[in-house]
């Protein structure tokens, strides 16, 4: 996929990530333990792992969703665990998608992705240009007018993804993206995410059980039972994004 005329001119470049010494617990229940990794600006990392061994909950520490109990998490230097407006950063700062699309059925693809850049206030002159960009660039150009619900499942997961680099984040955090997709779609989704990190620079951190993300990754971490067992490179490739 190629960048067309209308893409956005300020490419968002990736935040780096660092947890260090992080735990945490819902009650009196630890279900991280001294979790630590870092990820370089641009990186695409998997994070793989049984279900229930914790991935949801890094990613909602690293998105500012919840407070570590323990340790600290920096995206770009900032400590997300001592926000004291965490709802700006997660407006400005990370892109979530989720396994649900939760695309708005009432509001056209194009809608749904200029919504966060109503929350942003990005003029109004200027969201329906970056929309129609960002959905060129998730291959669905042409189909703004469309309301989710004629789109396939894999296609509802691209405007998802749309909506996610809405404001451009240094960040995408992914938790479970393909979890109700075939695998054909599922490929497109690895794909399209694989691209943004080359093309954009974004850090992408995508969490599955998935295992057929990894040959995707950069690098696939796994954990198990709240803990990360296994570090693997998959394979060297530059991180620097194309200008
Ligand atoms: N909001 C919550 N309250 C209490 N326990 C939770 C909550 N969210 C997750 N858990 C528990 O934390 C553990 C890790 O869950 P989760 O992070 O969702 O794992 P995964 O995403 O790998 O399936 C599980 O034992 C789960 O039951
Ligand atoms: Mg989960």
């Amino acid at each position: 996929m190629t960048q067309g005329p209308q893409s956005p001119s300020r490419s968002a470049t990736g935040a780096s990530v660092s947890v260090a010494g992080v735990s945490h617990a819902y009650g009196d229940v630890e279900v991280l333990h001294d979790v630590n990794f870092a990820v370089q600006p641009g990186e695409l990392v998997a994070l793989t792992g049984p279900s229930g061994s914790g991935k949801s909950t890094l990613l909602h520490l690293m998105g500012a969703l919840d407070r570590p109990t323990q340790g600290r998490i920096l995206v770009a230097d900032v400590d997300v665990g001592e926000l004291r407006r965490p709802a700006v950063f997660r407006r400005t700062s990370v892109g979530f998608v989720f396994q649900l699309h939760y695309l708005l059925p009432t509001l056209t693809v194009q809608q749904n992705v200029e919504l966060p850049m109503a929350a942003a206030r990005v003029p109004r002159h200027e969201r329906a240009a970056r929309a129609r960009a960002l959905l060129e660039e998730v291959g669905l150009w042409g189909r703004g007018r469309a309301l989710p619900s004629e789109l396939s499942g894999g296609e509802r997961q691209r405007v998802a993804l749309a909506r996610a680099l809405a404001n451009q984040p240094p960040l995408i955090l992914a938790d479970e993206p393909t979890g109700s997709l075939d695998s054909a779609a599922a490929d497109s989704v690895w794909r399209l995410l694989e691209d943004l990190r080359r093309r954009r620079g974004t850090t992408v951190v995508v969490a599955s059980h998935d295992r057929s993300l990894i040959p995707h990754a950069d690098r696939s971490l796994q954990l198990v039972e709240g803990r990360l067992s296994e570090v693997s490179a998959v394979q060297p490739r530059p991180c620097t994004a194309e200008r």
